[in-house]
């Protein structure tokens, strides 16, 4: 435990905020901001709406700064610290208290607002193509007929990376609950890669680091496709960096065909993952190449609804 922690045990000093280890997995950080902290910054923003963040990308990282000098500048140094220790690289952020915004669109602007300032303590978001900006907001309901299994409520989306089909690297994946309703299950499944019984198997293999073909569904708006290795790179000590996901990769004959689908098999059959609850006002920020991620299946209910707002970028530091 100790030795996990080594970057977040620097001198550094939290201001208005916590950070301990989640109950699940000693890796992933529960980061919660104080009630101070969170008033604040819903005072400090209340003279930009939303729109204003996206039609201005400067304002993005002023809203960043807000918040960071409302903790002594001690966050940014402080999240930069956990995703950049691969025993961490992952943590959850919630706050105490509640801002004083009825709810509604405004407290959901609100949590826009927060989601902006921690991707950009940390990097910068990509341009999100599905939804046209900069995060994008999506609902499950209970009912879904979409082109991948992102909406779909009632089967396990298994464990994957984010970007796989896409050229900017995507560094890290925020993912923060908007609200939800009528809702049982559905907890965000992680898996850590050093963590995965197999790494070895399938990294020591000759297709390891094989270009592969890379697609993805109409609703992504992405039209090419890409080639890149599943382990495309190794980070600043050696160990490799992953990028998979199931159903985007287009195995081109028999032998990468087999490969991928004994990954996959292994993937979903181990049993190092953690199942993290989040909460709603919640997010989790993982790195997205030493964490694979995905969700456990809700449970059917006519009124279930859900809604997510994502954000996926590079790190900027
Ligand atoms: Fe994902």
């Amino acid at each position: 435990m100790t030795a996990l922690l080594r970057a977040v045990e620097s001198p550094l000093v939290p201001a208005g905020f916590t950070v301990k280890p989640h109950a699940v997995s000693p890796r992933l950080q529960v980061v919660t901001l104080s009630s101070e902290v969170i008033h604040g910054f819903a005072e400090a923003m209340a003279e930009w709406p939303v729109q204003a963040l996206e039609y201005k990308p400067f304002l993005r990282y002023a809203t960043a700064d807000k918040l960071d000098v409302l903790t002594e500048n001690t966050l940014g140094r402080y999240l930069n610290a956990i995703m950049q220790n691969r025993e961490t690289a992952a943590f959850l952020l919630q706050y105490e208290g509640e801002p004083d915004i009825e709810a509604g669109e405004l407290r959901t602007e609100f949590e826009v607002k927060l989601s902006t300032a921690i991707s950009h303590l940390i990097g910068m978001p990509n341009h999100d193509s599905m939804y046209g900006k900069y995060y994008a907001r999506f609902t499950v309901l209970n009912e879904d007929n979409s082109d991948s299994y992102l909406r779909q409520a009632h089967r396990r989306m298994e464990l994957h990376t984010d970007g796989t089909y896409v050229n900017e690297r995507t560094d890290f994946v925020l993912m923060q609950k908007l609200g939800e309703a009528h809702m049982e299950g559905g907890a965000s499944l992680l898996l850590h890669l050093d963590d995965w019984a197999d790494l070895e198997k399938f990294y020591n293999h000759p297709l390891a680091k094989k270009d592969l073909v890379w697609g993805a569904p109409k609703s992504k708006n992405v039209g090419s496709k890409i080639t890149h290795p599943i382990f495309f790179e190794e980070d600043k000590n050696g160990k490799p960096h992953m990028s998979f996901i199931d159903q985007f990769v287009e195995p081109q004959n028999m032998s990468e065909g087999l490969y991928l689908y004994q990954m996959g098999e292994s993937i979903e059959a181990d049993p190092n993952y953690i199942a993290v609850p989040l909460p709603v006002g919640s997010m989790l920020v993982v790195q997205n190449h030493c964490w694979l991620h995905g969700r456990d299946k809700f449970t059917a209910h006519p009124q279930l609804s859900r809604e997510l707002l994502r954000q996926r970028g590079h790190f900027t530091r």
